[in-house]
């Protein structure tokens, strides 16, 4: 079936949606005690919340067969054994090769196995790693490198930036510090207060192409140069990891310095791989190999466990529930943890770049919405800011609730107070406040008063939310995290039946600068829209 809008599973989806349209979860909650024991699951350290959408049995029930008239699990088995499924790219998509253990059943590309190779490039990643943590690796001048500076953006750096943050706990002894953007502010201020001597810089890029990588790339080794420290210097403080090891090379870095990834490793995905190297140094080989099983352990769960008790499976179905038959018009994350505020950011990319894609694997135009609008912030912080829309607005805005439930840091109540906002925030989204109970409220004010604030005070509640609960914010768990994601955003891409691993339209925007940026430099008659025409001509302004 080229689209699965055709299909009697996804009519059947809209049937019952017309059917239950007035479903109340309140009601739910009130009729079945036991909703909550049905609709939760759990997986070594994690707890999965999703009774609290719009959503019953028999729903779930619907859109397992929408999973399995798109074929789920055999795209996911296609997935686990090395099936070139990137058909746009000829590519195998293998991130989950790089979390299973040495001694793991072969995985075959091109008839070889993966696994020894993905081993060789941990284990270099990992020596190097902790050759900067204990000193054995020491700068040009005999100094122990401090600092590491990974320059990379996309996915060469979300995941790193994500991971080296939420595992702050456990730090070691060298400061990891990121440039991915291309606006000088960033490089500025990373460099300012670093010495060149205890200072190593690593270049990722899987393309080793991407212009703001290498633009960076070329400031860090000039402000290097500056430093006053030699060219023949660089080897022991430049590293690289990319899928080009030569054109690493051609930078200058030294062999031993470059870290090899592969090419059936998408840059969304390849935070297991070498483009970990920073989390490796804020964390040590023993918790990156911590954080890989978890991650392994999430897709054990992935690959093994029936579509309706599959965590990432369910959270697939619930956003396509909301998404293409409840006119859902985007989705909240939001971890009650300081630690991932960047896990927002992360699964922007990681959702929107692989499945905001609108044609099917066919080449057809898909006949739904696919991927959605994901958006976020770290609780509390949220609720002071877009939560208003979520509980008085007009929109439907599911929203997932990742909450650590202990601290490493135990100062004061602060972390309890955070984690009663977090359950807090679902209970209120779902409940509402009717007409009657904000009146309730306001029994003291009189009449007149009452009835003119009321109104202004009630909810309309019946707003989704996922509860996400982990023990502890710990590189085990992590690891489940993101690979959950993972596997919720190629579930829902394989039942859309579009190539969640490609990236074009990405990848038109790089060529479009490559013509402006020269024109920014030399004064000349520009050939754009009179808007386009127009910015150029005052920046020139600007910059006489
Ligand atoms: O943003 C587009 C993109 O191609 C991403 O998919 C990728 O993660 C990022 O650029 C960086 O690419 P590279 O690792 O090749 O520098």
């Amino acid at each position: 079936m080229n689209n699965i809008t055709q299909s009697a599973a996804w009519q059947n989806l809209q049937a019952h949606q017309i059917n239950t349209a007035n479903i109340r979860m309140r009601e739910l909650f009130e009729a079945d005690p036991q909703r909550f024991d049905n609709m939760h699951e759990t997986l070594h350290g994690l707890l999965f919340d999703y009774s609290k959408n719009r959503i019953s049995e028999e729903t779930l029930q619907l859109l397992c067969e929408l999973a399995e008239t798109a074929g789920l699990e055999q795209q996911a088995e296609a997935m686990r054994r090395g099936g070139k499924i990137n058909i746009s790219e000829k590519r195998a998509v293998l991130h989950t090769a790089l979390r299973l253990p040495a001694d793991a059943a072969p995985v075959l590309v091109d008839g070889e196995n993966v696994i020894p190779a993905v081993h060789r490039e941990l284990d270099r990643a990992l020596a190097f790693a902790e050759s900067l943590i204990n000193g054995v690796h020491t700068g040009a001048t005999g100094k122990r490198i401090t600092d590491f500076v990974h320059i990379g953006i996309g996915g060469s750096d979300l995941g790193p930036q994500l991971a080296v943050q939420a595992l702050q706990p456990f730090h070691k002894n060298v400061h990891v510090h990121f440039v991915s953007n291309s606006d000088d502010a960033n490089i500025a201020q990373v460099l300012a207060p670093l010495n060149a001597e205890t200072t190593v810089f690593c270049v990722a890029s899987k393309s080793f192409g991407t212009p703001e990588t290498l633009l960076n790339a070329h400031a860090a080794r000039a402000w290097f140069r500056d430093s006053g420290l030699r060219e023949a210097d660089i080897a022991r403080h430049f590293a690289a990891i990319s899928s080009d090891v030569a054109a690493a090379r051609n930078f200058g870095i030294a062999p031993d310095n470059v870290f090899a990834m592969f090419d059936w490793v998408g840059g969304r995905y390849s935070v297991w791989s070498a483009i970990g190297l920073p989390v490796m140094v804020a964390v040590g080989s023993t918790h990156f190999r911590k954080f890989l099983s978890g991650a392994h352990a999430m897709d054990e769960h992935f690959f093994n466990t029936p579509l309706r008790r599959n965590i990432p499976v369910l959270l697939a179905l619930i956003g396509i529930w909301y998404g293409n038959f409840c006119g859902a018009h985007g989705q909240a994350v939001v971890p009650y943890s300081h630690n991932l505020r960047r896990l927002p950011g992360y699964l922007q990319q990681l959702d929107m770049e692989s499945n905001g894609k609108r044609r099917t694997l066919h080449g057809d135009t898909v006949e739904c919405h696919t991927g959605g609008i994901v958006f976020g912030e770290e609780g509390v912080n949220c609720q002071h800011a877009f939560f208003q829309l979520l509980h008085q607005g007009t929109r439907l805005i599911p929203a997932d609730f990742i909450v650590p439930m202990r601290t490493p840091y135990k100062i004061g109540r602060q972390h309890r107070f955070t984690v009663a906002n977090a359950f807090a925030q679902t209970e209120a989204l779902m409940r509402g406040k009717t007409l009657e109970e904000a009146r309730a409220e306001l029994a003291a004010l009189p009449e007149a008063e009452r009835e003119e604030l009321a109104p202004q005070k009630e909810f309309p509640g019946n707003q989704p939310s996922n509860s996400i609960l982990i023990e502890e914010l710990n590189p085990f768990n992590l690891g489940m995290l993101i690979a959950m994601y993972e596997h919720k955003v190629f579930a829902q891409g394989a039942i859309w039946g579009i190539n969640s691993f490609d990236q074009w339209g990405v990848e038109y925007g790089k060529v479009l600068a490559k013509n402006i940026e020269p024109e920014l430099a030399h004064t000349q008659n520009t050939q754009h829209d009179t808007s386009t025409n127009g910015l150029i001509a005052f920046y020139h302004k600007c910059n006489p």
